[in-house]
């Protein structure tokens, strides 16, 4: 978060210079303080902070009264201000603080900075539900609570919000359900609510044509999946209890990630899924998966596939060579049955980088490209069904026992 943070202390640091400049060579008449309730707000901000949970090197340690919070040169760290017009005071419009560990509340008073455009608090200890005060605060573009202790529900009031492109609340103690009305804040480009106590389902929302990014991992959602707008580029929704089939997904044609890990999403994974043309990482482990389509490509940009856990059956899939940009393969804990390919071992001396097989129902011999290969590699094919000579490093470990076996024999030669 240091990167985050960082920006706008240096605005604010070019801000402070750029005054200091001006009111050498200005007459200081023209310049007006800060408006006198958004100090007071920032007084009411510090001031259910714990203080001993302020350290002299963090931001708000900068934060003295003695000074005007708009034009103190080196002071109020973490505070952006609107330029003043003539005759105008300046106004709060950023309160952006570090990750210092900050013990507290947040202050009801907050409602009253009313330019606020930016509210970022991540990684600190701030507690209690989020103030209802915060949805006054109209012109907020962003707001940022990530990984602190904020407790209570997501208030449908957040709609108020409406100029609002990145909503961040993951890793806090959030419950209830998300509320439906969120998509109408149009202008959402990023949708963070992970690592949280959500229940119930996930809205319809498709109404956020602009949205990006939506992370929703780590909740306790269920039911399947809702309308999603096309313009998303990473879906995160790994460790809930998601499920049905994902079709739905394949009008995403932005897709650079997907991560869909550890719900009960079964059928088929849609050859769409692996085609999107940016589509980067694919995470769909620990599903009731019992097909995926792969069909050959050119000028894939997918460098990872991780379909561990799943129900997946048939022969391993030919086409998944035809990815030339592919390195991390994960197909371990499935149904797979069959000889492996020799066109396999031929891409890990190549380009692959990891090649998990284990415990599937591979039959045959290890294919001799696999034998010649040279470098190091990553991968296993323990507990299949197959020859394979010990002395090979991928093939450590044992095989699953010939009771267990019989079958998927059968099936290979099918
Ligand atoms: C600012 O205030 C001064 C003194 O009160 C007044 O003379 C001037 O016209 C004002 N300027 C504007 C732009 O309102
Ligand atoms: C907001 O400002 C008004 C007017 O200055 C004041 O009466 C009120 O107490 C403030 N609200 C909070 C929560 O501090
Ligand atoms: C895929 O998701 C699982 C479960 O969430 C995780 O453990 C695994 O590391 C992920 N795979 C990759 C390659 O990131
Ligand atoms: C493994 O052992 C076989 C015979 O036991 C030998 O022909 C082969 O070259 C060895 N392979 C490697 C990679 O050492």
């Amino acid at each position: 978060m240091a990167a985050k943070t960082q920006p706008s202390s240096s605005l604010l640091l070019i801000m402070s210079l750029f005054s200091l400049v001006l009111s050498t060579f200005v007459p200081s008449s023209v310049f007006s303080a800060t408006l006198r309730s958004d100090i007071q707000t920032l007084e009411s901000i510090i001031r259910s902070i714990d203080p001993s949970s302020i350290s002299p090197s963090s931001y708000l340690s900068t934060w003295d009264f003695s000074e005007d919070p708009c034009e103190g040169a080196g002071t109020f760290l973490g505070v952006m201000c609107s330029f003043p017009l003539e005759n105008t005071t300046s106004r709060v419009i950023e309160i952006d603080l570090d990750d210092d560990g900050y013990d507290g509340f947040l202050s009801d008073a907050i409602g009253n900075l009313t330019e606020l455009t930016v509210l970022s608090l991540n990684k600190n200890r701030f507690r209690g539900p989020i103030p209802e005060a915060v949805f006054q605060l109209r012109k907020l573009t962003k707001l940022s609570l990530s990984e602190n202790f904020f407790t209570g529900d997501i208030s449908p009031e957040i709609m108020r919000l409406k100029e609002l492109k990145t909503l961040d609340l993951s890793k806090n103690s959030i419950a209830g359900e998300i509320p439906p009305r969120i998509s109408a804040l149009r202008s959402l480009t990023h949708l963070i609510l992970s690592n949280n106590h959500l229940d119930g389902r996930i809205p319809a929302l498709n109404g956020l044509w602009k949205l990006q990014v939506l992370e929703l991992g780590n909740n306790h959602l269920f039911g399947t999946l809702p309308k999603l707008p096309p313009s998303l580029r990473t879906l995160s929704i790994c460790y809930n209890s998601l499920a049905g089939h994902i079709s739905p997904l394949h009008r995403l044609k932005q897709l650079v990630s997907l991560d869909l890990s550890q719900n009960r999403f079964s059928g088929t994974i849609g050859h769409e899924v692996l085609t999107f043309p940016e589509i980067s990482r694919v995470n769909v482990s620990f599903n009731q998966f019992i097909s995926i389509e792969v069909i050959q490509v050119t000028g894939s940009r997918l460098r990872m596939l991780d379909a561990e856990g799943n129900h997946l059956q048939g022969h391993l899939p030919l086409n998944l060579a035809t990815y030339e940009n592919l390195k991390d393969i994960n197909l371990r804990s499935n149904m797979f049955s069959g000889d492996i390919p020799r066109i396999y071992g031929k891409r890990l001396e190549n380009s692959w980088r990891s090649l998990y097989l284990e415990n599937n129902y591979l039959t045959g011999s290890l294919p001799l490209e696999f034998q010649k290969i040279t470098k190091q590699i990553r991968g296993s094919l323990s507990n299949n069904c197959l020859q394979c000579p010990k002395n090979v490093t991928i093939c450590q470990g044992t095989q699953k026992p010939k009771s267990q076996c019989t079958n998927a024999m059968q099936e290979g030669l099918e």
